[in-house]
């Protein structure tokens, strides 16, 4: 089957939800395809010095919340699912979470698990799980940025049948591209990895984000990388049921060989 997923990769701004709304609708203007990934956080951008300086860029998990809402109107255009990195609040909590939205609706809305440094001075830690959903007969997962570097959330979204890891990042540590190769061999998937670029600073903090999204096969191919510091929209065909079949040797199964009764909890 052939199922086309694009990548976006670009720098959203701190503070001003209307321009990174504007880039991405900029970007997207033309492209059709089935999955589109963007970047974490692309609402609101990543340095943030309290909950209250990023609250008001954050937004409900609604289709009229005003991100959301321009997602959708772009998922129809496109007639594809967006995946895409925002600041959530419900409840009077803040997440760093990831929305799927179709040409129908929200498909789903995951919670970061494992956040990263002073994210924990932000953002609650995601009570959601790791989550997938099914997408034109395909089953994707999502985890954000840090959630590579515990191979338990790559694992949890295979075992739960997904095919495509749709992987939003602000990546600043240099090694999670080369990490995801492993990630696609060890549970046989596909993964999309969309990071962004530029560097953000505050309070004698300066973070550069290493761009280099990238997507690879279940076999370890790298299919496309990015250039590490410029806007990208890249798409190609993938076929997501290369995934379904987790037979490493003909004596081999990805899954059948485990041997939970000899791993730590
Ligand atoms: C990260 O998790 N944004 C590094």
């Amino acid at each position: 089957m052939s199922f086309r997923i694009a990548i976006l990769q670009f720098d959203p701004v701190r503070n001003d939800v209307e321009q990174n709304i504007r880039t991405i609708e900029h970007h997207l203007a033309v492209i059709q395809a089935d999955l589109i990934v963007l970047p974490e956080l692309a609402n609101t951008g990543y340095l943030y010095s309290s909950p209250k300086a990023i609250e008001p860029y954050a937004e409900e998990c609604a289709e009229s919340s005003p991100f959301i809402s321009a997602l959708g109107k772009l998922a129809q255009q496109s007639k594809s699912t967006i995946v895409a990195g925002y600041a959530e609040k419900a409840n009077k909590c803040l997440y760093n979470s990831a929305i799927a939205i179709s040409p129908n609706g929200i498909l789903a809305n995951y919670r970061k698990t494992h956040l990263f440094h002073n994210e924990k001075d932000l953002f609650a830690p995601g009570n959601t799980g790791f989550i997938t959903f099914e997408w034109k007969g395909v089953s994707i997962g999502m985890m954000i940025c840090f959630d590579w570097i515990f191979p338990e959330s790559a694992r949890t979204l295979a075992l739960s049948g997904a095919q495509i890891i749709a992987h939003p990042a602000n990546l600043v540590l240099h090694l999670c591209q080369d990490a995801m190769i492993t990630r696609s061999v060890e549970n046989r998937v596909f993964t999309v990895t969309a990071n962004r670029i530029g560097t953000e600073q505050l309070e004698g903090t300066s973070l550069d984000f290493t761009g280099r999204s990238q997507i690879t096969d279940p076999f370890g191919t790298v299919l496309y990388q990015a250039p590490k510091d410029k806007p990208v929209l890249h798409s190609l065909e993938i076929d997501p049921d290369l995934a379904l079949n987790k037979d490493i040797t003909n004596r081999n199964n990805l899954f059948q060989d485990r041997r939970p009764a000899f791993y730590y909890q």
